[in-house]
């Protein structure tokens, strides 16, 4: 099978999962990272720091620091944004793109558990694959699922892997909870965006 042919397969797979957020007009502006000219101590191009609050991204609720009772019990996802302790949105790179989801702490695999806060789990929304938005959901298996070409994470487990091309799990973001807000406790775990990033 041709990577074309293996692209037409997924793509056939995930196109019944619910969309959660932003579509793929963000698609063709993750792959550029920061913006044309950007300033790496600009603090809205930074990465999520610690003591950042999480925002909202979309929904009625966009701009708003999240709490976690704001958030569905299972899933799906909320897409978000880290903001400064100042309130400087960091949207300034599209790496910054985070998806957030609330779980019984009880299904949470142990790693997962020690980086979530109230259940509540935060990742990087950019697909390691490609860099395509992490923006929709699986009902049936209650995992997110990537709108380009179906790779699918497991949110309760690490965001790693169990289906379609990207090669590894998303970058993970400890968080914890601050003035009743989820607020970013350490950095991402790991290297964000897709495969020739
Ligand atoms: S960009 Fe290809 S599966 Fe996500």
């Amino acid at each position: 099978m041709t990577e074309r042919d293996g692209c037409r397969v997924w793509n056939m797979k995930w196109r019944r999962r619910r969309m959660v957020g932003g579509g793929l007009a963000l698609a063709a502006g993750l792959a550029t990272g920061l913006a044309p000219g950007a300033r790496a101590e600009d603090p809205s191009e930074m990465p999520p720091q610690p003591g950042d609050r999480l925002v909202f991204l979309t929904g009625p609720k966009k701009g708003t620091a999240i709490k976690p009772d704001d958030l569905p019990l299972g899933g799906p996802q909320a897409q978000a944004y880290p903001a400064s302790p100042e309130g400087v949105l960091r949207e300034g790179s599209r790496l910054n793109l985070l998806i957030v989801a609330r779980f019984d702490p009880a299904q949470l695999a142990p790693e997962t558990l020690a980086r979530a806060t109230d259940g509540v789990v935060a990742y990087s929304g950019v697909c390691t694959h490609q860099a395509c938005p992490v923006n929709a959901w699986s009902d049936e298996q209650k995992m997110a699922v990537c709108s380009c070409h179906g790779s699918t994470y497991d949110l309760r487990d690490g965001a790693k892997l169990v289906f379609g091309p990207a090669p590894h799990a998303l970058a993970a973001l400890p968080l914890k909870r601050a003035d009743d807000v989820l607020v970013v406790a350490d950095k991402f775990t790991r290297h964000v965006g897709g495969e020739m990033m």
